[in-house]
């Protein structure tokens, strides 16, 4: 049987298994050293109004699709598309499985680091030490490759049956917002901490560059998980007295409040320690851990941003996980644990070529990127905004009647809220993402 019986528990459990998908390293690590590179409010106002345009109707077709093809990525959108759109669903469940296996590299590094901040050695006054430590780690295959495979059962195991998914966001999702607020009150609490605000929100035309337009526009695809089938993968097990406009705005007004989040709880303590905002990846892993060792009890706080940023990789690396074990199970009737151990195979193979890339095979250069980062790099700008045209192209033209119904489902919209859906899903997204596809080539 190809299409699925299984609901979600609740609307509340669907939104933050959601939002659990869209909140992640994406935010809380990639997110502000992002806004560092690409000038703070310049990077950050075009993100947000990305985000409630196109991103809020995309996150809306995908759930349409999947609610109206009930069943995995592919099987959905050959229900509604046929053939030609088959292809672009088993692109996307590809694409999901490249981004977890180079995702969980760095859920590695969240494991090694929660550990190292509960064993105390994170504190020090040496920054060299913590930029040794940091370039020892993803510069050793060995090391790297291990942590990676600890990530990755975590995900595993956390993963369970989809109530596992439910289950764990409902939980782990409240308790990531309340340590962030806690550790944000901190990093404003320090002398100098507003210079950090004013970076990130102080609005002029002259920081918003061609480039950090563009690197939002990537960024808003990748932070709320679009174009890979994962929304699509969660539609398919809504009910139908659940509201999808409703629950997008939900989902996506809850992945911005968290990047946001973590923006007031780095970029204040970044400026306030004098530190630089432009430290790129290194920000995470070497910039934090230095500035918490400077501050009184900052290896408390070091270990609750830690534990934040594993519970923000899990929840949505087993997201990515349930896109290709849908498809497994969907398309080979594979049992979920054998679909399971599968993936783990699969994904500790894929992921070795990345974790090696920072070390021995740190000369293999596709397009001048090591390989992590040509597959970041591709995934983001290529595949996630490929995916989210075939998802436009389907939901707003050639499947316009059913997206019409679907949305309408639980509530009538105005008839402008439904002219939006309809001319952004025909025409913007699309217009936009062959601008952003055309720039990344
Ligand atoms: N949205 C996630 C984040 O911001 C990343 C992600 C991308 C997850 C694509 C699933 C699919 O970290």
């Amino acid at each position: 049987m190809a299409t699925t019986a299984t609901t979600w528990g609740s609307r509340i459990g669907f939104i933050l298994a959601g939002a659990g998908s869209a909140i992640g390293l994406g935010s809380i690590w990639k997110f502000p050293f992002w806004a560092g590179i690409n000038g703070g409010s310049g990077f950050i106002i075009p993100y947000i109004i990305f985000t409630f345009t196109i991103g809020i109707t995309l996150l809306i077709a995908e759930l349409v699709v999947g609610r109206a093809g009930r069943g995995s990525a592919l099987h959905a959108l050959k229900r509604l598309g046929g053939p030609a759109f088959s292809i672009m669903g088993g692109i996307a469940v590809l694409t999901s499985f490249v981004i977890l296996s180079y995702y969980s590299v760095v859920g590695g590094w969240c494991v090694k680091y929660l550990f190292d901040s509960l064993g105390g050695t994170l504190v020090t006054n040496d920054p060299k030490v913590l930029q040794a430590t940091f370039g020892a780690l993803v510069g050793d295959g060995l090391t790297n490759s291990l942590w990676h495979l600890s990530f990755l059962t975590c995900g595993v195991v956390a993963l369970g049956v989809v109530n596992g998914i439910e289950r764990l966001s409902k939980y782990l999702l409240p308790t990531l917002f309340i340590l962030m607020i806690v550790i944000m009150i901190r990093s404003l609490s320090l002398p100098g901490a507003m210079e950090g605000v004013k970076f990130l929100f102080d609005f002029s035309f002259d920081k918003l560059t061609w480039m950090s337009v563009l690197n939002a526009m990537g960024f808003t695809f990748f932070s709320l998980s679009l174009g890979c089938g994962i929304m699509v993968t969660y539609g398919a097990y809504l009910k139908d007295s659940t509201d999808i406009p409703n629950s997008s705005l939900w989902i996506a007004y809850l992945a911005i409040q968290t990047a946001l989040l973590a923006g007031l709880m780095i970029m204040p303590a970044v400026f306030a320690m004098g530190q630089d905002p432009n430290a790129g990846p290194g920000l995470v892993f070497v910039t934090i851990p230095f500035i918490f060792s400077q501050i009184p009890f900052g290896w408390f706080f070091m270990i609750l941003f830690n534990v934040c940023l594993l519970v923000a990789a899990l929840t949505s690396s087993v997201s990515l996980l349930e896109v290709c074990i849908a498809y497994l199970q969907n398309e080979w009737h594979m049992k979920r644990i054998s679909a399971s151990i599968l993936c783990y195979v699969g994904l500790a193979l894929l992921g070795f070529v990345s974790a090696l890339s920072f070390g021995v095979w740190s000369d293999v250069k596709i397009f001048d990127r090591i390989i992590f980062d040509f597959l970041d790099w591709f995934c983001s700008n290529i595949m996630m905004p490929l995916g989210g045209l075939s998802i436009a192209l389907l939901a707003g033209w050639k499947a316009w009647n059913s997206t019409y119904v679907q949305v309408n489902l639980v509530k009538k919209y105005s008839a402008s809220a439904n002219a939006f859906i309809k001319f952004s899903l025909r025409f913007l997204a699309p217009l936009l993402v062959l601008v952003v596809v055309a720039t990344g080539v």
